[in-house]
């Protein structure tokens, strides 16, 4: 009997559980659960006899998949796959998938939470701004990033999207100004909302020379990763400028330093965006389905690692 594992420091809705195992069960396969761990010794401990392993932000690397020599398959229930060594994967034989845009509404809904927050504010009983008019500027144009121009389009905003990898025509058809520069969108928009993935070319993409260009008043959202951004030069454009505000769902690594911005600095306490049942049911199931379709078929759709 397969023995499937759902890993999740930050545990799915109970509700999604109960569709994940209907799922697992419905297959004759064995669903265990590691919730809320603190060590990574647990972690290694629960994987030693998984042929299978859903995830989120957990992180599975190189020793997590040599202390689980049954292991086929890692399923990242969600987008950003950063937290699974995808080489160590290939050289062991393991397939990693993730399942996106599963999660994606949960994320862009959220971004407006914190945008409806901040330019309120901060519910301080002071005036706030309104969003109508304003342009918001998408940094990335893949699920969530079409979720918050969705969403963006019913506050009556103007959207801009820079996407090296998205065409002028894919954006303008969904109804956005497209962006031929990240300079571009940068000194164009109100709000820019980072949606890139952390890799090695995004890391600290996201600096002074990029956040000095924002028209005043300006206010960056970041939903995506702390990576992305250079902490410390954003530090420096936040001191340098009183108009500056910057919402994240990623607290970052400077966070006591940042904590000094009072009333333009906000970090969710623990990362939320895709924490809801919709998203958790959506992901959950999509992993535990993905990962029975490719024992019982072969199927390896999603596969990310080649
Ligand atoms: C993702 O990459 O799917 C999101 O960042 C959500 O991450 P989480 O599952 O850890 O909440």
């Amino acid at each position: 009997m397969k023995k499937i594992l759902v890993a999740t420091e930050k545990p799915f809705a109970p509700v999604a559980i109960k569709g994940i195992r209907e799922v697992t069960d419905a297959a004759g396969y064995n669903l265990v659960l590691l919730e809320k761990y603190s060590s990574k010794q647990e972690l290694l401990d629960a994987v030693a006899d998984v042929d299978a392993i859903i995830i989120r932000s957990d992180i599975i690397d190189a020793e997590v998949m040599s202390a689980a020599k049954n292991l086929k398959i890692v399923v990242r229930a969600g987008a950003g796959y950063d937290n699974v060594d995808l080489a160590a994967a290939t050289e062991r034989g393991i397939c990693v998938m993730n399942t996106p845009g599963q999660n994606a509404n949960a994320v862009a809904e959220l971004v407006f939470g914190m945008l409806v927050f901040m330019a309120r504010g901060m519910f301080s009983g002071a005036a706030g701004c309104e969003l109508k008019g304003r342009t918001i500027g998408i940094h990335a144009f893949g699920n969530v990033g079409r979720n918050v121009a969705r969403i963006a389009k019913g506050f009556g905003m103007n959207i801009a999207v820079y996407d090296a990898f998205v065409s002028k025509e894919a954006v303008e058809e969904a109804g956005c100004r497209w962006c031929e520069t990240p300079e571009e969108l940068y000194a164009s928009s109100d709000v820019v909302s980072l949606h890139l993935p952390a890799t090695a070319e995004t890391k600290q993409s996201i600096n002074k020379a990029l956040l000095s260009k924002m028209p005043k008043p300006a206010f960056l959202v970041n939903t995506a990763r702390k990576e992305v951004i250079h902490e410390q030069e954003l530090i420096e454009v936040m001191t340098e400028r009183a108009d500056f505000k910057y919402a994240t769902d990623i607290a970052p690594v400077a966070a006591e330093e940042f904590a000094k911005f009072e009333g333009r600095y906000f970090a969710t306490p623990k990362k939320m965006g895709a924490q809801t049942a919709e998203a958790n049911i959506n992901a959950g199931i999509a992993a535990a389905k993905q990962i029975v379709a490719f024992f019982e078929e072969g199927c390896e759709r999603f596969r990310l690692n080649k």
